[in-house]
């Protein structure tokens, strides 16, 4: 498949690039549609985003420092104002006027979920609700945002399988037993999601105990998994308890084969287990798929008759028309 990280379709969407509390206060260098940033936070505690770029001779602007909510440029110490105007040029007499062309463009980058979402275009397209995140009843747990060498279509695809489970997930949920999946209806989910709702006898070893909140070897799980375009994949579990665990899936990509990811949960326990025990057991999922999808080259095909694809592929391959025919708008708009 062609290059799909350049479509400009995809400049249009809020993408995760980092934890929040991991800029604290940069800069830190992005790499978000094969293009890089800097990005750092003011004194006044708002995020700014440039390109990783200095007007004056193309020095990493990750690379120098943030003081006072200002950013240095490391390489002759221009000063950059959270505006990405430039305040201090130190090898000009002080009475000269600063170029406008020293000034740095912005870009639109926001805290959502402890994460910092970053827009390349203005847009009218909105982060994914997750309705939980004003819930007093649920508390938010974030997870750090890692690289993989793989890209966010196979990421994505990956999310809304769940065939993969008895194979992969082998130390973690993976139950042997249950390889066959049922008929899948596809359709609206809560918050603007789509997808399908199944149940699932998971396995449910001592390491998977603070998350499931029991200590069964086999829980029952009633689940959803949906996405949003273009890449957002939200999988809840409710157990029989009432316990309601709630993952937010992120994929960014960095270019066309490695990507972000990281996972949001939110869930409605009592808040007594430490938030380090409850993510643990996902993280080692999570290490699962990543260690298979590294072992696979390039980008998922987009045209369906590249791949075979089975009754249980319904979902990914859903996915994978609705992300097409928004690639296929990009094009026409460029
Ligand atoms: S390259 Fe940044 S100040 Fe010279
Ligand atoms: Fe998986």
């Amino acid at each position: 498949m062609s290059s799909f990280s350049g479509n400009p379709a995809l400049e249009e969407f809020w993408h995760p690039v980092a934890r929040a509390c991991d800029v604290n206060p940069g800069p830190v260098s992005v790499q978000l549609l094969g293009k890089n940033y800097a990005i750092w936070q003011s004194g006044n505690g708002e995020f700014t985003a440039v390109a990783d770029r200095c007007p004056h001779r193309e020095a990493p602007l990750s690379a120098g420092c943030v003081t006072e909510g200002n950013l240095a440029c490391a390489y002759h110490g221009w000063v950059f104002a959270s505006g990405g105007v430039c305040v201090r040029v130190p090898s000009a007499e002080p009475e000269l006027a600063i170029s406008p062309r020293a000034h740095l463009q912005t870009y639109a980058l926001v805290e959502r979920y402890g994460l910092l979402w970053l827009c390349p275009k203005t847009s009218g397209e909105a982060i994914p609700l997750i309705s939980q995140e004003d819930d007093s009843e649920y508390r938010r747990i974030n997870t750090p945002v890692d690289i993989w060498q793989t890209s966010s279509p196979r990421l994505t695809d990956n999310f809304m399988d769940f065939s993969h489970f008895p194979f992969v997930h082998t130390a973690t949920f993976g139950n042997p037993e249950e390889t066959v999946i049922p008929k899948l209806e596809l359709g609206p989910l809560e918050d603007g999601f789509y997808g399908y709702r199944y149940g699932v006898n998971a396995s449910n070893p001592s390491a998977a105990s603070a998350t499931s909140g029991q200590a069964s070897d086999i829980v029952e799980r009633e689940m959803t998994t949906g996405f949003q375009l273009p890449f957002a994949v939200r999988s809840t579990i409710r157990y029989r308890s009432g316990l309601h665990h709630i993952l937010l899936l992120l994929t960014t990509p960095r270019d066309d084969i490695s990507s972000y990811f990281t996972f949001v949960v939110w869930r409605n326990d009592d808040f007594s287990t430490p938030a380090d025990e409850i993510i643990s057991f996902d993280l080692a999922i999570g290490a699962e798929d990543k260690a298979m999808l590294e072992k696979i080259g390039g980008t998922l095909p987009l045209d369906l008759k590249e791949t075979v694809n089975v009754q249980s592929d319904k979902p990914s391959v859903e996915w994978r028309r609705q992300f097409a025919n928004l690639l296929e708008s990009g094009l026409g708009d460029s």
